[in-house]
């Protein structure tokens, strides 16, 4: 695996992948051939029905999962040419995840969480490092809130800590599957703002969501049914500068 990835200018590609999970008394064939490409600083959202191959998708994506068949792509490098460790090094070190629960550890602090993914490089912080931590800790808004523990913190800020965790590798690209699915409507805008502006910013992010205000803001939303790719479409820039607009004018009043 190359150091930097060369990317081809694409984040990953995948190539008729096929997951099946082989129970007791059937198997379930979650993905059946699902074909396609993201460049680098795309902004996807993942759609379908539950049970449609999303999160199977996104962790075949991140390294987690295995596919049964076909190909993934992590810039010019075939994952399946990699060996466990340099899979393992990928996922904790070059893709950045977002959870639905945030998946914070209770114990640390705001800052300490951000740290958490530099822990398994299994050598102490260096003073750059643990600036960084607290650069995007204040670049997700929190900066007044370091020493704060997760249950001391509302779930748009516990989402902002794990975003920030997210980035502390400088990752190749944003993993996150249902990161508003927790969140009241204000705190989803938060949360789609500081997308969009690591998106602009170059970040490559795929999303999933079962929300049409959230996939309209992304630049292009695949959409997948019984684990095929139903389409994959574009969102014109007024389609997004109008879904947050709408968002905007009917978000609730502050009480
Ligand atoms: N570990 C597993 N073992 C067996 N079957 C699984 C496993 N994980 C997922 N599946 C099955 O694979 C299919 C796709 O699941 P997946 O979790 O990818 O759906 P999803 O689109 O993310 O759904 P949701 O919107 O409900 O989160 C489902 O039929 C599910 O039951
Ligand atoms: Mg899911």
């Amino acid at each position: 695996m190359s150091e930097t990835m060369e990317t081809d200018g694409y984040a990953c590609r995948v190539v008729d992948l096929k997951k099946e999970y082989v129970l007791k008394s059937e198997t379930v064939r979650a993905l059946r051939g699902v074909t396609f490409d993201i460049p680098v600083g795309d902004y996807v959202a993942i759609m379908g029905p539950s049970g449609s191959g999303k999160s199977t998708l996104l962790n075949v994506l991140g390294c987690l999962d295995q596919p049964t068949s076909g190909s993934l792509w992590l810039g010019n490098d075939d994952a399946a040419k990699m060996s466990d460790d340099e899979l393992a090094d990928i996922r904790s070190q070059r893709i950045g995840f977002v959870f639905q629960a945030y998946n914070l550890i209770q114990q640390l602090t705001v800052v300490e969480n951000i740290q958490v993914p530099l822990f398994y490089q299994g050598r102490p912080l260096s003073p750059e490092q643990r600036k960084r931590c607290h650069d995007l800790a204040k670049m997700v808004g929190l900066g007044d809130r370091l020493d704060h523990r997760p249950t001391q913190l509302s779930g748009g800020q516990q989402q902002r800590v794990a975003i920030a965790r997210s980035l502390v590798n400088d990752p190749y690209f944003i993993l996150a599957d249902e990161p508003t699915g927790n969140l009241d409507s204000r705190t989803t805008e938060e949360i789609l703002q500081l997308f969009e502006r690591l998106n602009n910013e170059g970040r490559t992010i795929i999303l999933v969501t079962h929300e049409d205000e959230v996939s309209k803001r992304a630049k292009r939303v695949v959409r997948l049914k019984d684990g095929r790719l139903q389409w994959d479409r574009i969102n014109s820039q007024e389609v997004r500068d109008e879904a947050a607009r709408y968002a905007l004018e009917n978000m609730p009043v502050e009480v």
